[in-house]
């Protein structure tokens, strides 16, 4: 009988590519197929998420309930990057784990599976050019890094100690995925990365030049491929042949994902982010302009350091003139080896949770605001997944989660769809072609 593994992955879509390469090395090279439970697994993975304090804390005490209903003999193994940020630290804290693998060793996991107490944490360890074999969590959906790590130093940001350096994966290898994943029914391809429109500065070694815009089009070229979505870009390498790319390229998704971080220039100093509030404006501006239909998502923390009532009226200011269609927004977390949580002036908790409130509730009476607008306008959505009650969900071209009564042959189609009911976040649709 086949080894069984459970795996959950908390945190972003890079952590989600990481769990598919595990997945695909573990059942290539050792057999393994899915657990039902965690009851009925021979290995559990927790693979983790460090960007704000509480999934950390959080960590043991799931791992202390894994050990409770795991079965006898069974492994359990932490990874991701609060993997790269303890290390063995994790096996002294709970010694029910058996293996601790960081976010940039993800291809050491069948070694690590047969060296008891290992630890790979190695944020130097360059797997840019590893050919991880095949797993889709989705059949209609291809998820592909095109870089590993982050060289942007925001100073709030854990992801350049748990990552390590910025390298690009060589293009050949991406457009192989890509070909790869297009013949075998992915109609869309996510393209994968900390800083995706900074592709091409550093390989490990001698490559072609290639930079995103150049990419984009390559993946483009291949012809079952119909739509393409990436995240995230940095505002700051936002120039204009990538806006230009972006609006004209037919295939590319019109969703925008411009993490904003800070609407004050002072504050963005202090988060040596690059830009200023006057960049971010002028590249959203130009966006809408040139991409009428776009919708933009952004990143907001609130509580950096330092912050002042005028610094968050900024912030509020850039969220009234966007408009964003997505807001994730968070309280700022202090983070170990980030210079940020050493500067003085520590926002209290109360003044922070208060603008949070404020943020989140103006961008809810923009959102809607903005559900009115779509009620009765047709889209083509791309349905993926099958829903309870004999519905299908996909995916506007600019990214709105559209439901509607339909089953199995569906999956993997395009369809136009008129938008009947709508939420702040989803809509109920009725296919009409
Ligand atoms: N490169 C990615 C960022 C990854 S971290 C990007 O640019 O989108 C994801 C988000 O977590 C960040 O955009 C930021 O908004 C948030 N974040 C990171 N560190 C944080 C911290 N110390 N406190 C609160 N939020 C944080
Ligand atoms: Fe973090 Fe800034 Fe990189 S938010 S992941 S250091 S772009």
């Amino acid at each position: 009988m086949s080894k069984k593994y459970y795996i959950e992955t908390l945190g972003c879509a890079m952590n989600v590519r990481d769990s598919e390469h595990m997945i695909a090395e573990l059942s290539l090279k050792e057999g393994y197929e899915e657990a039902d439970s965690i009851e009925d697994a021979d290995l559990i993975l927790i693979n983790t998420c460090s960007v704000r304090e509480k999934p950390v804390q959080k960590l043991f005490s799931e791992i202390g309930q894994f050990a409770k209903r795991k079965k006898e003999g069974a492994k359990i193994g932490v990874c991701g990057c609060t993997a790269s940020h303890l290390g063995e630290e994790i096996i002294k804290r709970a010694p029910s784990v058996d293996f601790v693998l960081g976010a940039r060793n993800v291809s050491k996991i069948t070694e690590v599976l047969h060296k008891p107490k290992a630890v790979e944490v190695d944020i130097d360890y360059d797997e840019s050019g590893y050919a991880f074999g095949e797993f889709r969590t989705s059949p209609y959906k291809a998820y592909i890094n095109i870089s590993i790590g982050c060289d942007k130093q925001c100073s709030f940001c854990i992801v350049p100690h748990t990552r390590g350096e910025e390298i690009s994966i060589p293009a050949e290898l991406i457009l192989q995925e890509a070909k790869k994943a297009a013949q075998t029914g992915a109609k869309e391809i996510f393209l994968l990365g900390q800083n995706v429109n900074n592709y091409g500065r550093r390989f490990s070694s001698d490559h072609p030049k290639m930079n995103f815009t150049g990419l984009l089009r390559a993946v483009s070229e291949i012809e079952q491929i119909e739509r393409i979505r990436f995240t995230s870009p940095h505002p700051l390498h936002m120039d204009d042949e990538f806006l230009e790319e972006f609006a004209k390229n037919p295939k590319i998704c019109k969703s925008m994902h411009m993490p904003l971080q800070s609407g004050s220039t002072g504050i963005l100093k202090q988060m040596k982010r690059g830009y200023s509030k006057e960049w971010f404006l002028n590249r959203a501006q130009k966006l809408r302009e040139m991409v009428p239909d776009v919708s933009i998502s952004t990143d907001i923390i609130v509580g950096f350091p330092g912050e002042s009532e005028a610094d968050f009226e900024d912030t509020m200011d850039v969220v009234e003139k966007v408009r964003f269609e997505q807001i994730f927004s968070f309280k700022y977390s202090p983070r170990p080896m980030t210079p940020a949580s050493e500067y003085e002036r520590q926002v209290p908790d109360e003044v922070a949770s208060k603008r949070l409130k404020r943020l989140q509730d103006r961008h809810n009476e923009m959102l809607d605001e903005m559900k009115v607008q779509r009620l009765g306008k047709i889209y083509e959505v791309y349905f993926e997944e099958l829903k309870p009650g004999g519905m299908v969900a996909g995916r506007t071209d600019n990214n709105w989660l559209v439901k509607a009564e339909g089953s199995e042959e569906l999956l993997g189609k395009t369809a136009k769809v008129k938008i009947v009911e709508t939420s702040r976040l989803g809509n109920i649709g009725e296919i009409v072609a």
